[in-house]
């Protein structure tokens, strides 16, 4: 990779965590990925969750059609099933079998379309003991959902109450501790015991990288700024930006751009999700730079994710610019609008 002020250019990224929905509304946000990404782990949340294979088989489908229809050949989904109380141990060696690349566990309230998750992981025995023998990677959304316990604490108690144990009880089991927003999520992925094998990685999101939970109240409430886990304080941020420009394989990209149209954010209950994908490797450009390690981006956008995946890194170059953007203030998304991250202000980068 080369590096200069004014242009980086680098193997073409993949998101390892993405939102697109479904339906009309699907195509708004794929224009976006497809212009910067050649893979996406597909998220499975959808209405109803996307719990079987026959399921994810026809979402895929679903997919392809609309990349046909908008004239994208390059562009890969990967998909994922959600998860659930009774998701059986043949469903995961059927997943395998057809190619579905990993699960998801919600906990069940933990987010958007969420209530189908896991209320407990000792129903998911049998599902859990399959993958880690087939090698189904786990990919979780770390958050306790105990109304007692504090939601700027939910991700760190979630590690020693659920995320330890779990690994403790499946020791060879690959787990992503997905969007990670503490310092100690940082710090158990970074640290953590596998015999030197690929079993942990963690995902990091622009805007956990970029802002910290002042951004959701700068002189009033701001909802665009509001997703899951939430923004935390400056400590963590920094964390997150210490091991995401380390070079640590561990730790890839993975945008979780979760688009809500403006009328659900902007509410007297809005949806969490940020809508990151419109710009989202400028954002990442910029948070590298703020620390000096452009030079790091690579790897965690376009390496380190398909290495832990074991996928081929893609091989087609992209080239990111230092040439000022003005993000939209809103984007089409079905007959609604959409409201991107950043909205009205400018990314230094951007893909050419
Ligand atoms: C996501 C969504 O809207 O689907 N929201 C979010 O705030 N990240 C769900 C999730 O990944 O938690
Ligand atoms: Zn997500």
């Amino acid at each position: 990779m080369s590096t200069n002020q004014t242009q980086i250019q680098l193997i073409q990224p993949d998101d390892w965590h993405l939102h697109i929905r479904d339906g009309e509304v699907m195509k708004d946000v794929l224009i976006d990925t497809v212009r910067q990404f050649a893979r996406a782990i597909i998220m499975p949340n959808l209405k109803p969750p996307v719990t079987t294979v026959d399921l994810a088989n026809a979402y895929r489908t679903r997919i392809q059609l609309q990349l046909k229809s908008l004239g994208i050949d390059s562009f890969t989904p990967l998909m994922t099933l959600y998860l659930t109380n009774n998701t059986s141990a043949d469903e995961v060696r059927k997943a395998k079998a057809a190619g579905i690349t990993a699960f998801k566990l919600y906990p069940a309230g933990a987010t958007t379309n969420s209530d189908a998750g896991v209320t407990d992981l000792k129903y998911c025995h049998d599902a859990l003991e399959a993958m880690q023998a087939v090698g189904m990677p786990l990919l979780v959304h770390g958050e306790v959902t105990s109304p007692e316990i504090d939601i700027f604490d939910r991700e760190a108690v979630f590690i020693y109450q659920v995320l330890d144990p779990l690994r403790k009880d499946f020791p060879e089991l690959k787990v992503v501790f997905e969007h990670i927003t503490t310092l100690q999520a940082a710090h158990y992925v970074r640290d953590a015991a596998t015999g030197g094998k690929n079993l942990i990685a963690a995902t990091i999101t622009p805007q956990h990288l970029l802002m910290n939970r002042n951004a959701i109240f700068a002189g009033g409430i701001r909802p665009h700024n509001y997703c899951l886990p939430v923004l935390k304080r400056e400590e963590h941020r920094l964390a997150l930006l210490e091991v995401a420009t380390s070079g640590n394989p561990r730790f890839f990209l993975g945008t979780d751009s979760a688009p809500h149209a403006k009328g659900a954010k902007e509410t007297a209950c809005g949806c969490a999700g940020c809508y990151s994908a419109f710009n989202a490797l400028g954002l990442y450009a910029e948070a590298f730079e703020s620390v000096g390690k452009l030079d790091k981006l690579e790897g965690f956008a376009s390496f380190f994710g398909p290495d832990f995946y074991s996928l081929p890194r893609n091989t087609r170059k992209i080239i990111l610019v230092k040439q000022a953007q003005i993000i939209p203030n809103e984007l089409p998304l079905g007959d609604a609008t959409i409201v991107p991250l950043r909205a009205g202000e400018t990314i230094a980068w951007s893909l050419v």
